[in-house]
């Protein structure tokens, strides 16, 4: 097994990992010791890695069942890899904003694994919250408001007709008609299956009211979640350079892919593992 270091990024989340090469076929107690340093850290991240499609597949394999994206498609000849890409022309790109991925899921993907192949000369990082550390944060008197509430999620604001994802020109999605229609409920207060830690489990992309309240409670309640869950404080940022990874836990964290560098490619990989039921 090789001897892995696990250095923090933050004070609150994410860690660089050395003394790994992600293309070869890793030994289960290397497994084990990323899987045990994901639930620490929640995101983690790698330098100088080659990686073919194939063997981004292989790495993330080693971690669950891979999932598909309802409305984005993969590679043709790897449906699992999605292509994250930014032309430099574009004008919106994909993951620019706060969020969760596929919360609208039933069973939302346990964690992400994104290979960057080309980055901007600057710019293009990606900024992670710890939805753990935002939900410590809160007063005794909220959680105990919070704990037990239902929120409902959808993909429509993102990928049904005009939404976000849709206006992006290299990243083709599909089935407008059923993002609108598809929703799902969540607990807003989600517990990690592995650690056992409260986080908070809503999404400004994907979460459009918490159930039992009215609507402008509802809503109120969610913009001070959605702002309150990704302050500075519970943040770490990554800046790519060409051959990083990051490996992010869903059930832990919330992320934004900053769009700064116009007029430029930014070209990335991403394989998801699919997950559990939220609970
Ligand atoms: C995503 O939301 O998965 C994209 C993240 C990124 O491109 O940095």
């Amino acid at each position: 097994m090789p001897s892995l270091d696990f250095v923090p990024v933050s004070g609150v989340l994410g860690a660089l990992v050395d003394g790994v090469d992600l293309s070869e076929g890793l030994d289960d107690a290397t497994v084990e010791s990323l899987q045990a340093a994901l639930v620490e850290h929640h995101v983690l991240f790698f330098r100088n890695q080659s990686l073919t499609p194939q063997q981004q597949i292989a790495f993330g394999s080693r971690f669950g069942p891979l999932g598909s994206h309802p409305f984005v498609g993969g590679m043709a000849d790897h449906p699992e890899v999605i292509e994250v890409i930014t032309e430099p022309d574009d004008r919106v790109n994909f993951g620019g904003g706060w969020h969760t991925d596929v919360t609208f899921l039933e069973r939302p993907d346990l964690g992400s694994v994104l290979y960057a192949v080309e980055v901007p000369p600057v710019g293009g990082d990606t900024l992670f919250a710890d939805q753990h550390a935002a939900w410590d944060a809160l007063s005794d008197n909220m959680k105990e408001f919070l704990d037990g509430l239902v929120a409902v999620h959808s993909p429509g604001m993102q990928y049904g007709e005009g939404g976000y994802s849709t206006k992006s020109r290299s990243i083709a999605t599909r089935d407008a008609d059923g993002a609108v229609v598809t929703s799902v409920e969540h607990p807003v207060v989600r517990t990690h299956p592995v650690s056992g830690r409260k986080g908070l489990y809503v999404n400004r992309a994907f979460t459009t009211r918490i159930r039992g309240l009215h609507y402008d409670e509802s809503a109120m309640l969610l913009d001070f979640l959605f702002r309150h869950a990704v302050e500075e404080r519970f943040t770490c940022r990554f800046a790519w350079e060409p051959g990083s990874v990051a490996m992010w836990d869903n059930r832990s964290v919330q992320h934004f892919a900053l769009y700064d560098y116009r007029g430029h490619r930014r070209h990335m990989r991403r394989v998801t593992i699919s997950g559990d039921r939220p609970f």
